[in-house]
């Protein structure tokens, strides 16, 4: 039976970082005969412009009948004066939810040869390998009510809601907890169950999962001070399991850590591992069409999405040793640019895997 991988390149530099992904996955396809099929679809700006919503009805129905996504990026500029609704990133809200992609990875890994694009010092982060489990699809991203309302007096007040229900924060908690089982058996919840209730429950379930995972061992730390730890000393961190908001914004953080945001890419499953892969960056409308974003974390995210969702461990394997091979040889894009290093464009970037696979 042959396996369809949507491509979803969206805006910004999203089409051409797909495209050196696209050229490295059907490369693989070949040699280690996958049978993989490739389609592709609007999303964001590139949907509301040819149809005039983010995500149209058919990209929808190609998703759910796919093996596997791969998305760019979504967003841009000419399109944030567009009200909430039909702004590009419900296009990648609206898939996460209606594709219950609950569950996102995103590893924040230091490779040797990018140790001086951090900055941080090198004994700080040499050796660097986190794993951020967000929950994806709940919290104040998607809780209701939220809105922009009128008051009595007249004033208008922007609301939202942090909601989590039991249920979503154990599914989010167990995958954590067996992500943890895989690796160095240390998994941090962060909260702010100092002030916020709905993290009061969350700390309570995560407690209560503990239980059934006595090899893990568990903390908890409030999102602050993570914020601070995960620059003060990140090595202290194995797997980090938060809500949607704040997996958000420290996976940011995390990224940096590494250097640059365009190396890293990420997974979004759903409880039947079917996933949604992207690249950690976003569209980076700055540099769109120029040819010099980093293509690197969607060919990553090509790599994760065979061995999480098509089992292609060797294929995987494959594309990350490829992309170790160029670093070595010293090709660089310009987030990740040094002085002894070579400048490569995102093509050149895309074509110096091809050769090394
Ligand atoms: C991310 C992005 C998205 C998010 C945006 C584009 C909606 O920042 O994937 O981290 O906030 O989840
Ligand atoms: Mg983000």
């Amino acid at each position: 039976m042959s396996k369809t991988v949507l491509l979803l390149p969206g805006d910004g530099i999203g089409p051409e970082i797909i495209n050196e992904a696209e050229k490295v996955l059907r490369r693989v396809n070949e040699t280690f005969n996958l049978g993989l099929t490739f389609d592709t679809a609007l999303v964001g700006g590139a949907a509301i412009d040819a149809a005039g919503v983010p995500l149209p009805d058919e990209t929808l129905n190609k998703a759910r009948h796919a093996s596997a996504i791969l998305l760019g990026a979504v967003g841009g500029p000419q399109w944030d004066g567009l009200e909430m609704a039909r702004r590009p990133e419900k296009g990648l809200l609206g898939l996460r939810s209606n594709l219950e992609l609950f569950a996102n990875f995103r590893p924040a890994i230091l490779y040797p040869q990018l140790a001086s694009a951090s900055s941080l010092k090198p004994e700080v982060i040499s050796g660097l390998d986190i794993m951020i489990v967000r929950e994806l699809t709940g919290g104040i991203y998607f809780s209701e009510p939220r809105g922009v309302r009128e008051l009595d007096n007249g004033e208008r007040q922007g609301y939202n809601t942090y909601a989590y229900t039991e249920s979503e924060i154990r599914r989010i908690g167990r995958v954590a907890f067996e992500a943890a089982q895989q690796r160095n058996k240390k998994l941090c919840s962060v909260d702010k169950a100092n002030v916020l209730e709905v993290t009061v429950l969350w700390r309570e379930i995560m407690n209560e999962l503990a239980r059934e995972y006595p090899d893990v061992e568990l903390s908890h730390m409030y999102v602050d001070n993570a914020a601070m730890q995960l620059v003060r000393a990140p090595k202290q961190f194995d797997v980090i399991v938060t809500g949607n908001m704040f997996g958000d914004i420290l996976s940011d953080e995390a990224a940096m850590l590494t250097g640059s945001i365009g190396m890293l890419p990420s997974a979004s499953l759903n409880a039947n591992k079917q996933g949604m892969y992207e690249p950690c960056h976003g569209s980076a409308p700055d540099i769109a069409g120029q040819g010099v974003a980093n293509p690197l974390a969607t060919i990553l995210s090509g790599a994760m999405m065979l061995r999480y969702s098509l089992q292609e461990e060797e294929a995987a394997r494959a594309i990350e040793a490829a992309v170790h091979t160029v670093l070595d040889q010293g090709l660089r894009t310009a987030d990740i640019m040094s002085d002894d290093c070579t400048r490569a464009t995102t093509r050149e970037m895309g074509e110096a895997v091809l050769a090394a696979l």
